[in-house]
């Protein structure tokens, strides 16, 4: 990928195709834009034991619901070396090397490595996480049959292209030395994926053909509402493992989608969006606001909207995506995913990374599967049809992942 062009950006947007762009060459643009770009420097005994606890050191917004960091990354690894005592501890070296460069802290680096069932079977170990298949009948999607992914996470673009070189070797991160690299251990593998969220970006976008010009101007996420109400979200302890040797760790879903946004800006009005993405009490209402600030912490979908779904269909002929969703709470109320998922312009179109936790990978399923809405499909609304947001939005990928515990991130195995 050749390196975007400084005269044509905004500085932010700017950066951030630098780091769609990856590389080195990315990396020295990257710290040769005008900015502040001092880094603070981190300790790894200052890292919690699970490597998903990021809640507590993310920003709030003023309403407080935790911001995950603007700039991610999804580098996908494929291992070319056997399990060896010394392997390992190179593995582990390398992250905390990069765990002393980087504060504990989104100024700083944010991320987990976790490892497919294509790992464990050529490990010759039983994979905690099954194979990935396609969840709906919407959907043909490829999997992630790689070994292992690294998500990356900053505020600051320049971290996450260092992080990711620094790991095989090219560059020392935030001047600090790598004690050990991934070379001979782990190979690039594809596809490697990034993205971005925050207030504003989305609509930096609208030079691209499928991103209209109506998309809201302070917008964080494509779609043009905000998302990841506290309430929403499952507490990082409602998807960390109980028991067994991935005991503290969790599962990561991703999903990658594209998304069309000409017909959901310039077909679609305001109410309808809002019908389609909440649920249509919310519209009728006005509960939601242009980009969903009055909605403050919590959607307020989960129970009686939930439970109106199948009504509003036959009876409204159309349903809300997060309605949809909250039907699959558990028992006690808490959603089951949390949910760290970011825009992306991957493959020069508007989509999502959608990356959730959750204790176990059924759980995804079956909070996708009430997603998928085929139950009420017919009965008032279609398969995509005021189904939801179904109509806008195309699953390309699938994987799942373990995320070990930390202290068993780096080569598990039986
Ligand atoms: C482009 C794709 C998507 C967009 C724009 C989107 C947007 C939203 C929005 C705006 C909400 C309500 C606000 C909130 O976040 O609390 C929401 C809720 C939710 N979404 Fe999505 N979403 C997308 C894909 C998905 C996918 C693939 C899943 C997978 C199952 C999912 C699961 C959920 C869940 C579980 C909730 C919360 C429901 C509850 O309150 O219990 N979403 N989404």
């Amino acid at each position: 990928m050749g390196l975007p062009d400084p005269s044509t950006l905004s500085r932010r947007d700017y950066l951030r195709a630098l780091v769609a762009a990856g590389g080195t060459a990315a990396l020295a643009a990257c710290v040769d834009a005008p900015g502040d770009t001092s880094v603070p420097a981190g300790d790894p005994t200052e890292r919690p034991p699970r490597q998903h606890a990021w809640n507590g050191v993310l920003r709030a917004d003023d309403d407080g619901n935790p911001q995950s960091p603007e700039h991610h990354v999804l580098l996908a690894l494929e291992l070319s070396a056997t399990i060896t005592q010394e392997t390992r501890e190179q593995v582990e070296m390398a992250l905390r090397s990069l765990e002393s460069a980087y504060a504990y802290d989104p100024a700083g680096l944010l991320f987990t490595v976790g490892y497919t069932s294509s790992y464990f079977e050529r490990v010759g170990s039983d994979s905690p996480v099954p194979e990935p298949e396609t969840m709906t009948t919407l959907e043909s999607p490829e999997f992630d049959d790689f070994d292992a992914i690294v998500h990356l996470a900053s505020d600051n673009p320049e971290v996450v292209l260092e992080a990711e070189e620094a790991l095989f070797g090219e560059v020392s991160p935030n001047g600090a030395k790598m004690d050990a690299t991934f070379e001979g251990v782990f190979e690039r593998g594809e596809p490697r994926r990034t993205g971005f969220i925050g207030p504003g970006l989305p609509a930096e976008h609208t030079d691209m053909p499928e991103v209209p010009d109506s998309i809201p101007e302070d917008a964080p996420f494509f779609m043009g509402f905000r998302s990841g109400f506290a309430e929403s979200q499952a507490p990082e302890s409602r998807v960390t493992i109980q028991e067994g040797p991935y005991s503290g760790g969790t599962t990561t879903h991703i999903e990658s989608l594209t998304l069309q946004l000409e017909t959901w800006f310039e077909q679609d009005n305001h109410f309808q969006r809002v019908a389609k993405l909440f649920s249509p009490e919310h519209a009728m209402d006005e509960r939601v606001g242009e980009i969903g600030k009055k909605l403050e912490r919590e959607t307020g979908v989960a129970g009686e909207i939930a439970e109106r779904t199948e009504q509003d269909a036959r009876e409204l002929g159309t349903v809300g995506h997060a309605q949809k969703a909250a039907r699959e709470r558990d028992e006690d109320g808490a959603p089951p995913l949390l949910r760290r998922d970011f825009n992306t312009t991957d493959n020069g179109t508007p989509g999502v990374h959608f990356l959730a936790h959750q204790r176990r990978i059924a759980d995804f399923a079956r909070v996708r599967q009430a997603m998928a809405g085929e139950d009420i499909a017919g009965e008032g609304v279609g398969k995509r049809l005021n189904n939801g947001i179904l109509q806008y939005v195309f699953v390309r990928r699938r994987g799942n992942f373990i995320i070990p515990p930390r202290d068993n991130r780096a080569l598990p195995a039986d």
